[in-house]
């Protein structure tokens, strides 16, 4: 099917919503976010939670041609649009709630001769958010990373900017904490 032809069908499926139904289209579309990496929205769960009503979301709060969607800030959806149209605290979770539901992070093991050093997301998440860190000391990707050496950290650098013994341990002592040694 052309994709013109593909786009004629499903606005016509939009007009008469009983008609769609979710195994039309994909589960995931994937919306690529440089600073915290993709989040991955699944249209099979909403459908579900708000039954198959394409119109909740088709055209207003997002069109089905995606170049037609603007990028929107976190601002923005506190203010109210896109997935904040919805996730305000009412009708779903707040945006603010839990970062981690729309950006989902794991732990990161850096690969290190002497005993691999663990990064714990979840620990750093509860007190800090996703961009006192990306991507201004780390870019959300662990195969494209800078890799840095234990005296680069000790001068401010990779988790050396605030594991200096004031802000958290330093990287001088508790190797253990960091180390599988
Ligand atoms: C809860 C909101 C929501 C509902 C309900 C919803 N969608 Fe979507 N849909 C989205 C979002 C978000 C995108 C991605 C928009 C973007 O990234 O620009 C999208 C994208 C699409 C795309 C483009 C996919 C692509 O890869 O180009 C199609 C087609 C689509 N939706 C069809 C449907 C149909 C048909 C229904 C009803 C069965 C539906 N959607 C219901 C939110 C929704
Ligand atoms: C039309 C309303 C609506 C819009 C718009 C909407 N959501 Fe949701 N979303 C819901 C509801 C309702 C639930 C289920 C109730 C809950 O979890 O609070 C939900 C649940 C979720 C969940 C948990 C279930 C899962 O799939 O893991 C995620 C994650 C999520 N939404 C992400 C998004 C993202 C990302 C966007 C914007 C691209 C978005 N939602 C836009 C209404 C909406
Ligand atoms: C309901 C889902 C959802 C939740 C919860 C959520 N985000 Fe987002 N976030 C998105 C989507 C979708 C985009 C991409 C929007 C786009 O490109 O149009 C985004 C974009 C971003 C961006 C890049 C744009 C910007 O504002 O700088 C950052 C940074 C970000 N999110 C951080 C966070 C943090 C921190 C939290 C928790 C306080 C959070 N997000 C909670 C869905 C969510
Ligand atoms: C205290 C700093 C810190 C905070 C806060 C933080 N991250 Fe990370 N993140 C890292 C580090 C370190 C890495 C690994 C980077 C590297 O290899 O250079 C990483 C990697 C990632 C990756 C890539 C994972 C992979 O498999 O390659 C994603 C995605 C990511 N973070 C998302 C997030 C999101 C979303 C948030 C907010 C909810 C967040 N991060 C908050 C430090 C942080
Ligand atoms: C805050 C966590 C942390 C602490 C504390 C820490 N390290 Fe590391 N270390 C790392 C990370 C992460 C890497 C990998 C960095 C990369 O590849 O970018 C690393 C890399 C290394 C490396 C390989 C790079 C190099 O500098 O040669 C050695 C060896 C090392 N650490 C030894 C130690 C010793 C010994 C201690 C204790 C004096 C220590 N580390 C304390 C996190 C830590
Ligand atoms: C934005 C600041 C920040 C950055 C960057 C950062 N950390 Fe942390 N980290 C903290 C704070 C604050 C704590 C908790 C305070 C403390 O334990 O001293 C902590 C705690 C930890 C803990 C202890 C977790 C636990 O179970 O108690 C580990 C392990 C850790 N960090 C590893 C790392 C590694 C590895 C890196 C670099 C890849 C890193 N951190 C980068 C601020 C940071």
């Amino acid at each position: 099917m052309s994709r013109t032809l593909m786009i004629m069908v499903l606005s016509l499926t939009l007009l008469i919503p009983e008609l769609a139904t979710a195994r039309w289209i994909d589960d995931i579309v994937s919306m690529e976010v440089e600073a915290t990496g993709p989040v991955n929205f699944s249209h099979y769960n909403h459908l579900e939670a708000l039954g198959k009503k394409c119109t909740l979301c088709h055209n207003n709060v997002y069109n089905i041609v995606r170049s037609k969607n603007p990028e929107f800030s976190m601002d923005d959806m506190r203010k109210g649009k896109a997935c904040g149209a919805c996730h305000n605290g009412n009708k779903a979770f707040a945006v603010d709630d839990d970062c981690s539901s729309c950006h989902p992070t794991r732990d990161i093991t850096f690969a290190v001769e002497d005993g691999d050093a663990m990064f714990p997301h979840s620990v750093h998440t509860e007190m800090y958010s996703c961009g006192d860190c990306h991507t201004g000391v780390f870019i959300p990707d662990h195969q494209k990373s800078t890799r840095y050496t234990m005296d680069q950290m000790s001068e401010g650098e990779s988790c050396g900017a605030c594991h200096d013994g004031d802000t958290a341990f330093s990287v001088e002592e508790d190797c253990e904490s960091c180390h599988d040694m």
